[in-house]
């Protein structure tokens, strides 16, 4: 068990464009992947990104499944995914809220493709291959941004739409 320390907006190595993961699997990718968990899971994450506890190698991990930060949202299988590839299925767009343990107490209105597929491998190598949509797709867009050094602020086309929970929350958006 390591909860280990997430990086906060502002820190160079979130704006990194993380490395591929070579090989899988290996110790140190087990490692990586009990230190991602154990630590999404000690703040009540749906994800994290490598990048965020200061790893700049192209691992995330989801999972949405009765998150209290998350009360309304459907459930995401518990994912490990190495060296994900993103596809867009059609153009379709829909913007909604997103948070991130690296910008605590903020959140903001983020436009992300409705239908994804996504590939990658599992931990110990097995090839993933889904096509997924809504906040399934919504969860895996926003973590694999920070592989590529992007945050979400970056993705909000009104910064209006950018501010603290608690406000937002009051607001009854
Ligand atoms: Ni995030």
């Amino acid at each position: 068990m390591a909860v280990v320390e997430v990086l906060r907006m502002g820190h160079p190595l979130l704006q990194q464009v993380a490395t591929p993961v070579d090989p899988i699997p290996s110790r140190k990718l087990d490692q990586l992947v009990t230190d991602l968990w154990d630590t999404m899971q000690a703040l009540d994450g749906a994800g994290l990104a490598a990048p965020q506890i200061g790893v700049s190698l192209r691992v995330v991990v989801f999972e949405v499944a009765d998150n209290p930060r998350y009360p309304d949202a459907e459930t995401v299988p518990p994912t490990v995914l190495v060296n994900p590839l993103i596809e867009p299925l059609g153009e379709a767009m829909e913007a909604d809220w997103e948070a991130c343990l690296s910008i605590p107490g903020m959140c903001g209105r983020v436009p992300r493709f409705r239908h994804i597929r996504y590939r990658g491998y599992s931990a110990n190598g097995q090839p993933i291959d889904r096509k997924v949509s809504g906040f399934h797709a919504r969860v895996v867009q926003h973590e694999c941004d920070h592989l590529d050094g992007l945050l979400y602020p970056q993705r909000i086309p009104e910064l209006r739409d950018f501010g603290f929970s608690e406000e937002i929350d009051a607001v009854g958006t």
